[in-house]
Protein backbone atom coordinates (compact mmCIF):
# COMPACT_ATOMS: atom_id res chain seq x y z
CA UNK A 1 0.00 0.00 0.00
CA UNK A 2 1.19 3.86 -0.45
CA UNK A 3 1.80 5.82 2.06
CA UNK A 4 0.71 9.86 1.57
CA UNK A 5 2.30 12.52 4.35
CA UNK A 6 -1.27 15.06 4.64
CA UNK A 7 -0.12 18.67 6.27
CA UNK A 8 -3.46 20.13 6.88
CA UNK A 9 -4.28 22.36 10.35
CA UNK A 10 -7.99 22.12 9.95
CA UNK A 11 -8.76 18.76 11.76
CA UNK A 12 -12.32 18.36 9.90
CA UNK A 13 -10.89 18.72 6.37
CA UNK A 14 -7.47 16.40 7.43
CA UNK A 15 -10.19 13.52 8.51
CA UNK A 16 -12.59 14.19 5.01
CA UNK A 17 -8.90 14.02 3.06
CA UNK A 18 -7.67 11.17 4.47
CA UNK A 19 -10.71 9.06 4.61
CA UNK A 20 -11.18 9.57 0.49
CA UNK A 21 -7.78 9.17 -0.39
CA UNK A 22 -7.75 5.83 1.16
CA UNK A 23 -10.83 4.74 -0.19
CA UNK A 24 -10.90 5.61 -3.83
CA UNK A 25 -7.00 6.02 -3.94
CA UNK A 26 -6.10 2.70 -1.67
CA UNK A 27 -3.43 5.02 -0.05
CA UNK A 28 -2.44 5.18 3.74
CA UNK A 29 -2.33 8.66 5.24
CA UNK A 30 -0.06 10.18 7.53
CA UNK A 31 -1.52 13.72 8.92
CA UNK A 32 0.45 16.01 10.53
CA UNK A 33 -0.99 19.44 10.97
CA UNK A 34 2.33 21.72 11.11
CA UNK A 35 5.49 21.73 9.27
CA UNK A 36 7.58 20.30 11.96
CA UNK A 37 5.63 17.08 13.10
CA UNK A 38 5.41 16.85 8.91
CA UNK A 39 8.94 17.08 8.70
CA UNK A 40 9.94 14.72 11.40
CA UNK A 41 7.69 11.96 9.30
CA UNK A 42 10.05 12.82 6.47
CA UNK A 43 12.93 12.04 8.36
CA UNK A 44 11.78 8.15 9.20
CA UNK A 45 9.80 7.48 6.04
CA UNK A 46 11.85 8.93 3.25
CA UNK A 47 10.42 6.80 0.94
CA UNK A 48 6.99 8.06 1.21
CA UNK A 49 4.90 7.80 -2.23
CA UNK A 50 2.92 11.20 -2.11
CA UNK A 51 2.53 14.91 -0.15
CA UNK A 52 -0.20 16.90 -0.05
CA UNK A 53 0.47 20.41 1.59
CA UNK A 54 -1.63 23.52 2.43
CA UNK A 55 0.40 26.47 1.30
CA UNK A 56 0.42 28.29 4.73
CA UNK A 57 0.01 27.18 7.71
CA UNK A 58 -0.23 29.58 10.60
CA UNK A 59 1.44 32.58 8.81
CA UNK A 60 4.03 29.99 7.80
CA UNK A 61 4.76 29.00 4.06
CA UNK A 62 4.44 25.92 5.03
CA UNK A 63 4.48 23.79 1.48
CA UNK A 64 7.36 26.22 -0.01
CA UNK A 65 9.80 24.69 3.40
CA UNK A 66 8.44 21.15 3.17
CA UNK A 67 9.36 21.00 -0.70
CA UNK A 68 12.78 22.71 0.10
CA UNK A 69 13.55 20.08 2.68
CA UNK A 70 12.66 17.08 0.43
CA UNK A 71 14.83 18.56 -2.53
CA UNK A 72 17.60 19.66 -0.26
CA UNK A 73 17.19 15.90 0.84
CA UNK A 74 17.29 14.74 -2.50
CA UNK A 75 13.96 12.91 -1.83
CA UNK A 76 11.97 11.51 -4.76
CA UNK A 77 8.41 12.67 -3.76
CA UNK A 78 5.69 14.09 -5.86
CA UNK A 79 4.27 16.87 -4.52
CA UNK A 80 0.20 18.27 -4.06
CA UNK A 81 -0.03 21.85 -3.02
CA UNK A 82 -3.47 23.53 -1.69
CA UNK A 83 -3.53 26.92 -2.18
CA UNK A 84 -2.06 29.42 -4.77
CA UNK A 85 1.77 29.23 -4.69
CA UNK A 86 3.78 30.76 -7.94
CA UNK A 87 7.06 30.04 -6.56
CA UNK A 88 5.88 25.94 -6.47
CA UNK A 89 4.35 25.95 -9.94
CA UNK A 90 6.93 24.20 -11.65
CA UNK A 91 7.71 21.80 -9.80
CA UNK A 92 4.14 20.78 -7.68
CA UNK A 93 1.10 20.58 -8.66
CA UNK A 94 -0.71 23.46 -7.47
CA UNK A 95 -4.64 23.33 -6.73
CA UNK A 96 -6.57 26.41 -5.34
CA UNK A 97 -7.24 26.39 -1.54
CA UNK A 98 -11.13 25.63 -1.76
CA UNK A 99 -10.19 22.89 -4.79
CA UNK A 100 -13.06 20.22 -5.15
CA UNK A 101 -12.87 16.96 -3.24
CA UNK A 102 -13.27 15.18 -6.62
CA UNK A 103 -11.07 17.31 -8.74
CA UNK A 104 -8.34 16.69 -5.17
CA UNK A 105 -9.01 13.01 -4.95
CA UNK A 106 -8.53 12.52 -8.90
CA UNK A 107 -5.27 14.26 -8.78
CA UNK A 108 -3.89 11.89 -5.82
CA UNK A 109 -5.47 9.17 -7.44
CA UNK A 110 -3.49 9.84 -10.81
CA UNK A 111 0.16 10.70 -8.84
CA UNK A 112 -0.29 7.33 -6.65
CA UNK A 113 -1.22 5.81 -10.44
CA UNK A 114 -4.27 4.36 -9.31
CA UNK A 115 -6.65 4.59 -12.46
CA UNK A 116 -9.66 5.56 -13.51
CA UNK A 117 -10.86 2.07 -13.94
CA UNK A 118 -8.99 1.39 -10.61
CA UNK A 119 -11.26 4.25 -9.07
CA UNK A 120 -14.33 3.00 -10.77
CA UNK A 121 -13.95 -0.36 -9.38
CA UNK A 122 -14.04 0.74 -5.70
CA UNK A 123 -16.64 3.41 -6.20
CA UNK A 124 -19.45 0.94 -7.66
CA UNK A 125 -19.83 -2.15 -5.34
CA UNK A 126 -22.45 0.05 -3.00
CA UNK A 127 -24.63 0.70 -6.31
CA UNK A 128 -25.94 -2.29 -8.71
CA UNK A 129 -26.84 -1.82 -12.31
CA UNK A 130 -29.74 -3.34 -13.73
CA UNK A 131 -30.72 -3.33 -17.31
CA UNK A 132 -33.10 -0.45 -18.00
CA UNK A 133 -35.41 -2.47 -20.24
CA UNK A 134 -35.99 -5.22 -17.42
CA UNK A 135 -38.00 -1.87 -16.17
CA UNK A 136 -40.72 -1.88 -19.17
CA UNK A 137 -42.22 -5.10 -17.69
CA UNK A 138 -42.47 -4.15 -14.11
CA UNK A 139 -44.90 -0.52 -12.86
CA UNK A 140 -43.67 -0.14 -9.59
CA UNK A 141 -40.37 -0.65 -7.14
CA UNK A 142 -39.95 -1.87 -3.55
CA UNK A 143 -36.66 0.23 -3.20
CA UNK A 144 -35.32 3.73 -4.37
CA UNK A 145 -33.99 3.38 -8.26
CA UNK A 146 -30.96 5.87 -8.97
CA UNK A 147 -29.06 7.28 -12.63
CA UNK A 148 -25.62 7.13 -13.07
CA UNK A 149 -24.61 10.59 -13.85
CA UNK A 150 -21.09 11.34 -15.40
CA UNK A 151 -19.41 13.37 -17.73
CA UNK A 152 -16.41 11.35 -17.58
CA UNK A 153 -15.91 7.75 -16.52
CA UNK A 154 -14.30 8.47 -13.33
CA UNK A 155 -16.20 10.92 -12.37
CA UNK A 156 -19.19 10.30 -11.60
CA UNK A 157 -22.40 10.53 -8.65
CA UNK A 158 -25.52 8.74 -8.28
CA UNK A 159 -29.02 10.59 -7.92
CA UNK A 160 -32.16 9.04 -6.64
CA UNK A 161 -34.89 9.41 -9.87
CA UNK A 162 -37.78 7.17 -8.76
CA UNK A 163 -38.27 6.79 -4.92
CA UNK A 164 -39.10 3.37 -3.56
CA UNK A 165 -43.36 2.55 -3.59
CA UNK A 166 -43.77 4.50 -6.93
CA UNK A 167 -46.08 3.76 -9.62
CA UNK A 168 -44.46 4.48 -12.94
CA UNK A 169 -45.48 3.55 -16.96
CA UNK A 170 -43.63 1.69 -19.63
CA UNK A 171 -43.82 5.31 -21.12
CA UNK A 172 -41.94 7.04 -18.27
CA UNK A 173 -39.21 4.26 -18.87
CA UNK A 174 -39.27 4.96 -22.38
CA UNK A 175 -38.23 8.18 -22.01
CA UNK A 176 -35.73 7.55 -20.29
CA UNK A 177 -34.73 4.54 -22.56
CA UNK A 178 -34.93 7.17 -26.12
CA UNK A 179 -32.60 9.67 -24.30
CA UNK A 180 -29.98 6.94 -24.03
CA UNK A 181 -29.95 5.93 -20.63
CA UNK A 182 -29.04 2.10 -20.66
CA UNK A 183 -29.28 1.14 -16.32
CA UNK A 184 -31.04 2.53 -13.77
CA UNK A 185 -29.19 1.51 -10.34
CA UNK A 186 -30.13 -0.07 -6.95
CA UNK A 187 -28.25 -0.14 -3.39
CA UNK A 188 -26.26 -3.10 -3.34
CA UNK A 189 -27.56 -3.53 0.06
CA UNK A 190 -31.51 -3.54 -1.75
CA UNK A 191 -30.51 -6.46 -3.65
CA UNK A 192 -32.05 -9.10 -2.58
CA UNK A 193 -35.49 -7.78 -1.81
CA UNK A 194 -35.69 -5.85 -5.14
CA UNK A 195 -35.07 -9.06 -7.37
CA UNK A 196 -37.71 -10.99 -5.02
CA UNK A 197 -40.07 -7.57 -6.15
CA UNK A 198 -38.86 -8.07 -9.49
CA UNK A 199 -40.04 -11.58 -10.35
CA UNK A 200 -43.07 -11.55 -8.58
CA UNK A 201 -44.41 -8.83 -10.83
CA UNK A 202 -42.10 -10.52 -13.93
CA UNK A 203 -44.18 -13.63 -13.49
CA UNK A 204 -47.13 -11.74 -13.38
CA UNK A 205 -46.60 -10.50 -16.84
CA UNK A 206 -45.48 -13.52 -18.28
CA UNK A 207 -48.53 -14.85 -17.20
CA UNK A 208 -50.73 -12.65 -18.88
CA UNK A 209 -52.45 -14.23 -21.58
CA UNK A 210 -53.34 -10.82 -23.23
CA UNK A 211 -49.78 -9.83 -23.57
CA UNK A 212 -48.70 -8.99 -27.48
CA UNK A 213 -46.35 -11.37 -29.12
CA UNK A 214 -43.75 -8.71 -29.19
CA UNK A 215 -44.03 -7.78 -25.20
CA UNK A 216 -44.25 -11.49 -24.67
CA UNK A 217 -40.32 -12.28 -26.97
CA UNK A 218 -39.17 -9.07 -24.87
CA UNK A 219 -40.24 -9.81 -21.15
CA UNK A 220 -39.68 -13.27 -21.61
CA UNK A 221 -36.09 -12.32 -22.40
CA UNK A 222 -35.80 -10.59 -19.74
CA UNK A 223 -36.76 -13.50 -17.55
CA UNK A 224 -34.27 -15.57 -19.15
CA UNK A 225 -31.56 -13.19 -18.84
CA UNK A 226 -32.56 -12.32 -14.84
CA UNK A 227 -32.37 -16.35 -14.02
CA UNK A 228 -29.27 -16.79 -15.70
CA UNK A 229 -27.41 -13.67 -13.81
CA UNK A 230 -28.99 -15.65 -11.37
CA UNK A 231 -28.17 -18.99 -11.39
CA UNK A 232 -24.51 -17.87 -12.53
CA UNK A 233 -23.99 -16.64 -9.00
CA UNK A 234 -25.55 -19.56 -7.64
CA UNK A 235 -28.89 -18.51 -6.72
CA UNK A 236 -30.54 -21.69 -7.36
CA UNK A 237 -33.54 -21.61 -5.35
CA UNK A 238 -37.39 -22.21 -5.50
CA UNK A 239 -38.09 -18.69 -5.82
CA UNK A 240 -35.71 -18.14 -8.96
CA UNK A 241 -37.01 -21.74 -10.31
CA UNK A 242 -40.74 -19.92 -10.12
CA UNK A 243 -39.23 -17.03 -12.61
CA UNK A 244 -37.50 -19.85 -14.60
CA UNK A 245 -40.20 -21.32 -15.07
CA UNK A 246 -42.44 -19.20 -15.64
CA UNK A 247 -39.76 -18.16 -18.73
CA UNK A 248 -39.95 -21.12 -19.68
CA UNK A 249 -43.38 -21.50 -20.43
CA UNK A 250 -43.62 -18.62 -22.31
CA UNK A 251 -40.91 -19.68 -24.51
CA UNK A 252 -43.18 -22.21 -25.11
CA UNK A 253 -46.79 -20.12 -25.74
CA UNK A 254 -43.56 -18.09 -28.13
CA UNK A 255 -42.99 -20.87 -30.34
CA UNK A 256 -46.71 -22.95 -30.42
CA UNK A 257 -48.32 -19.08 -31.04
CA UNK A 258 -45.78 -18.45 -34.06
CA UNK A 259 -47.04 -20.41 -36.34
CA UNK A 260 -44.97 -19.51 -39.30
CA UNK A 261 -40.41 -19.37 -38.67
CA UNK A 262 -39.80 -16.51 -41.52
CA UNK A 263 -42.54 -14.25 -41.97
CA UNK A 264 -43.04 -14.65 -37.56
CA UNK A 265 -41.10 -15.80 -35.23
CA UNK A 266 -37.78 -14.83 -37.16
CA UNK A 267 -39.05 -11.67 -38.14
CA UNK A 268 -40.08 -10.57 -34.37
CA UNK A 269 -36.57 -11.93 -33.16
CA UNK A 270 -34.46 -10.06 -35.16
CA UNK A 271 -36.30 -6.68 -35.53
CA UNK A 272 -36.66 -6.95 -31.22
CA UNK A 273 -32.71 -7.53 -31.36
CA UNK A 274 -33.15 -10.14 -29.02
CA UNK A 275 -29.39 -11.65 -27.98
CA UNK A 276 -28.09 -14.53 -29.51
CA UNK A 277 -28.35 -16.54 -26.86
CA UNK A 278 -32.22 -15.82 -25.92
CA UNK A 279 -33.18 -15.98 -29.80
CA UNK A 280 -31.38 -19.32 -30.21
CA UNK A 281 -33.34 -20.81 -27.66
CA UNK A 282 -36.15 -19.96 -29.03
CA UNK A 283 -35.68 -21.26 -32.35
CA UNK A 284 -33.80 -24.84 -31.00
CA UNK A 285 -36.97 -24.81 -29.22
CA UNK A 286 -39.41 -23.75 -32.29
CA UNK A 287 -37.59 -26.39 -35.02
CA UNK A 288 -36.89 -28.78 -32.03
CA UNK A 289 -40.62 -29.43 -31.12
CA UNK A 290 -42.04 -29.41 -35.16
CA UNK A 291 -39.30 -32.32 -36.15
CA UNK A 292 -40.97 -34.06 -32.44
CA UNK A 293 -44.07 -33.86 -33.95
CA UNK A 294 -43.46 -34.77 -37.83
CA UNK A 295 -41.53 -38.11 -36.36
CA UNK A 296 -44.90 -38.23 -34.24
CA UNK A 297 -42.97 -38.82 -30.97
CA UNK A 298 -45.37 -35.83 -29.34
CA UNK A 299 -46.01 -36.93 -26.11
CA UNK A 300 -46.45 -33.88 -24.03
CA UNK A 301 -43.93 -35.14 -21.42
CA UNK A 302 -41.09 -35.22 -24.84
CA UNK A 303 -42.22 -31.55 -26.13
CA UNK A 304 -41.97 -30.39 -22.46
CA UNK A 305 -38.56 -31.83 -21.74
CA UNK A 306 -37.23 -30.74 -25.22
CA UNK A 307 -38.20 -27.13 -24.08
CA UNK A 308 -36.34 -27.55 -21.00
CA UNK A 309 -33.07 -28.25 -22.77
CA UNK A 310 -33.76 -25.66 -24.60
CA UNK A 311 -34.29 -23.07 -22.06
CA UNK A 312 -31.14 -24.45 -19.41
CA UNK A 313 -28.77 -25.73 -22.14
CA UNK A 314 -26.81 -22.65 -22.53
CA UNK A 315 -27.82 -21.14 -18.92
CA UNK A 316 -24.05 -21.48 -17.80
CA UNK A 317 -22.55 -18.83 -20.63
CA UNK A 318 -22.27 -15.17 -20.22
CA UNK A 319 -22.59 -13.56 -23.55
CA UNK A 320 -22.66 -14.50 -27.54
CA UNK A 321 -18.95 -14.60 -27.71
CA UNK A 322 -19.09 -18.08 -25.79
CA UNK A 323 -22.31 -19.15 -27.26
CA UNK A 324 -21.47 -19.03 -30.49
CA UNK A 325 -18.77 -21.78 -30.21
CA UNK A 326 -19.43 -24.91 -31.36
CA UNK A 327 -16.11 -26.87 -32.47
CA UNK A 328 -12.52 -27.02 -30.80
CA UNK A 329 -11.30 -24.21 -33.16
CA UNK A 330 -13.73 -21.55 -32.16
CA UNK A 331 -12.95 -22.57 -28.40
CA UNK A 332 -9.34 -22.10 -29.13
CA UNK A 333 -10.44 -18.16 -30.05
CA UNK A 334 -11.26 -17.47 -26.36
CA UNK A 335 -7.75 -15.71 -24.84
CA UNK A 336 -8.80 -15.73 -21.49
CA UNK A 337 -8.96 -18.73 -19.42
CA UNK A 338 -11.58 -17.92 -17.09
CA UNK A 339 -14.09 -17.72 -20.44
CA UNK A 340 -12.57 -20.83 -22.21
CA UNK A 341 -13.36 -22.94 -19.06
CA UNK A 342 -16.28 -21.72 -18.21
CA UNK A 343 -17.34 -22.68 -21.92
CA UNK A 344 -15.42 -25.86 -22.42
CA UNK A 345 -17.16 -27.12 -19.40
CA UNK A 346 -20.76 -25.70 -19.64
CA UNK A 347 -22.31 -28.57 -21.04
CA UNK A 348 -21.43 -30.83 -17.99
CA UNK A 349 -22.63 -27.98 -15.75
CA UNK A 350 -25.82 -26.65 -17.05
CA UNK A 351 -26.77 -31.11 -16.83
CA UNK A 352 -25.23 -30.94 -13.15
CA UNK A 353 -27.83 -28.34 -12.30
CA UNK A 354 -30.61 -29.77 -14.48
CA UNK A 355 -30.07 -33.15 -12.82
CA UNK A 356 -30.18 -31.67 -9.19
CA UNK A 357 -33.13 -28.97 -9.59
CA UNK A 358 -36.07 -30.87 -8.41
CA UNK A 359 -38.90 -29.06 -10.89
CA UNK A 360 -36.63 -30.04 -13.77
CA UNK A 361 -37.71 -33.68 -15.77
CA UNK A 362 -35.26 -36.73 -15.63
CA UNK A 363 -33.42 -37.12 -19.03
CA UNK A 364 -33.21 -33.32 -19.82
CA UNK A 365 -29.85 -33.30 -17.87
CA UNK A 366 -28.65 -35.63 -20.86
CA UNK A 367 -29.99 -33.72 -23.71
CA UNK A 368 -27.96 -31.08 -22.28
CA UNK A 369 -24.96 -32.95 -21.22
CA UNK A 370 -24.91 -34.20 -25.10
CA UNK A 371 -25.95 -30.79 -26.95
CA UNK A 372 -22.60 -29.98 -28.36
CA UNK A 373 -22.28 -34.29 -29.46
CA UNK A 374 -20.09 -35.04 -26.45
CA UNK A 375 -21.38 -37.84 -24.04
CA UNK A 376 -19.73 -36.51 -20.97
CA UNK A 377 -20.39 -32.75 -21.61
CA UNK A 378 -17.09 -31.85 -21.96
CA UNK A 379 -15.83 -29.80 -25.48
CA UNK A 380 -16.78 -29.72 -28.55
CA UNK A 381 -16.78 -31.71 -31.37
CA UNK A 382 -14.48 -30.56 -34.81
CA UNK A 383 -17.49 -31.93 -37.30
CA UNK A 384 -21.15 -33.49 -36.90
CA UNK A 385 -19.52 -36.52 -39.12
CA UNK A 386 -19.94 -40.24 -38.22
CA UNK A 387 -15.88 -40.19 -37.64
CA UNK A 388 -16.37 -37.55 -34.78
CA UNK A 389 -20.10 -37.82 -33.37
CA UNK A 390 -20.80 -41.41 -31.91
CA UNK A 391 -24.27 -43.03 -32.58
CA UNK A 392 -25.41 -44.28 -28.70
CA UNK A 393 -26.55 -40.54 -27.62
CA UNK A 394 -30.50 -39.76 -26.65
CA UNK A 395 -32.18 -39.69 -29.79
CA UNK A 396 -33.47 -35.89 -28.64
CA UNK A 397 -29.43 -34.81 -28.66
CA UNK A 398 -29.43 -35.46 -32.03
CA UNK A 399 -32.64 -33.46 -33.06
CA UNK A 400 -31.19 -30.82 -30.98
CA UNK A 401 -27.97 -30.77 -32.16
CA UNK A 402 -29.34 -30.59 -36.02
CA UNK A 403 -31.83 -27.55 -34.57
CA UNK A 404 -28.76 -26.00 -33.01
CA UNK A 405 -26.84 -25.90 -36.42
CA UNK A 406 -30.06 -25.14 -38.11
CA UNK A 407 -30.37 -21.93 -36.13
CA UNK A 408 -27.37 -20.82 -36.60
CA UNK A 409 -27.92 -20.99 -40.78
CA UNK A 410 -30.83 -19.20 -40.57
CA UNK A 411 -29.53 -16.69 -38.56
CA UNK A 412 -26.85 -16.08 -40.83
CA UNK A 413 -28.85 -15.76 -43.78
CA UNK A 414 -30.77 -13.27 -41.82
CA UNK A 415 -34.77 -13.22 -42.84
CA UNK A 416 -35.23 -13.52 -46.20
CA UNK A 417 -37.27 -17.17 -47.15
CA UNK A 418 -36.11 -17.49 -50.55
CA UNK A 419 -32.55 -17.92 -49.45
CA UNK A 420 -33.62 -20.99 -47.38
CA UNK A 421 -34.18 -23.75 -49.99
CA UNK A 422 -30.37 -23.51 -51.25
CA UNK A 423 -29.51 -23.70 -47.98
CA UNK A 424 -31.84 -26.71 -47.02
CA UNK A 425 -29.89 -28.44 -49.96
CA UNK A 426 -26.98 -28.02 -48.51
CA UNK A 427 -27.48 -29.41 -45.44
CA UNK A 428 -26.50 -33.12 -46.09
CA UNK A 429 -22.93 -31.88 -47.10
CA UNK A 430 -22.76 -30.58 -42.74
CA UNK A 431 -24.93 -33.23 -40.96
CA UNK A 432 -23.18 -36.47 -43.19
CA UNK A 433 -24.25 -38.78 -39.89
CA UNK A 434 -27.09 -40.85 -40.76
CA UNK A 435 -29.07 -40.23 -37.05
CA UNK A 436 -29.74 -36.72 -38.82
CA UNK A 437 -31.22 -38.25 -42.39
CA UNK A 438 -34.83 -38.00 -41.09
CA UNK A 439 -34.47 -35.13 -39.20
CA UNK A 440 -33.00 -33.40 -41.96
CA UNK A 441 -36.08 -34.53 -44.01
CA UNK A 442 -38.11 -32.53 -41.37
CA UNK A 443 -36.34 -29.18 -42.43
CA UNK A 444 -37.36 -29.53 -45.65
CA UNK A 445 -41.23 -27.95 -45.78
CA UNK A 446 -40.69 -26.05 -42.31
CA UNK A 447 -41.35 -22.49 -42.90
FE1 LIG B 1 -26.53 -23.21 -27.53
FE1 LIG C 1 -23.85 -24.92 -25.73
Amino acid sequence: MTQTLLLENDAKLASLYSLNFQIYAGTDVIWKKNLEDAIKVLKVLPQLSLIVSRTKIEGKKSALLLYEYVRKNELQIPFIVLGEDNSLKDNAVVLSEDVELKILIQNVAKMLGVTPKKMVEKIIPDFVPIPIKHFLFINETICDLYVKLSEIPENFHFVKRIPAGEIFSKEFIKRYIRKGLQQLHILKCDRIKFINSFSYQLIETLEDDKLSMKDRISSTEVAFETVAGLFQQNKVNEENMELAQAGLKSVMTIVSQSGNLFNNLLTNLIDLKTSYLFKHIVIINFLGIRVIKKMHWEKEEHLIKFSFACFFHDIFLENERQAKVKTPEELDLLTDREERDITYEHAWTASQLALKTREIPLEVENIIMQHHGQKNGIGFLPQLTPDHLRDDLSPFSYIFIACEAYGDIIFSEGKNKNDYDMVINKLPEIFKHEKFEKILYCFKDMN
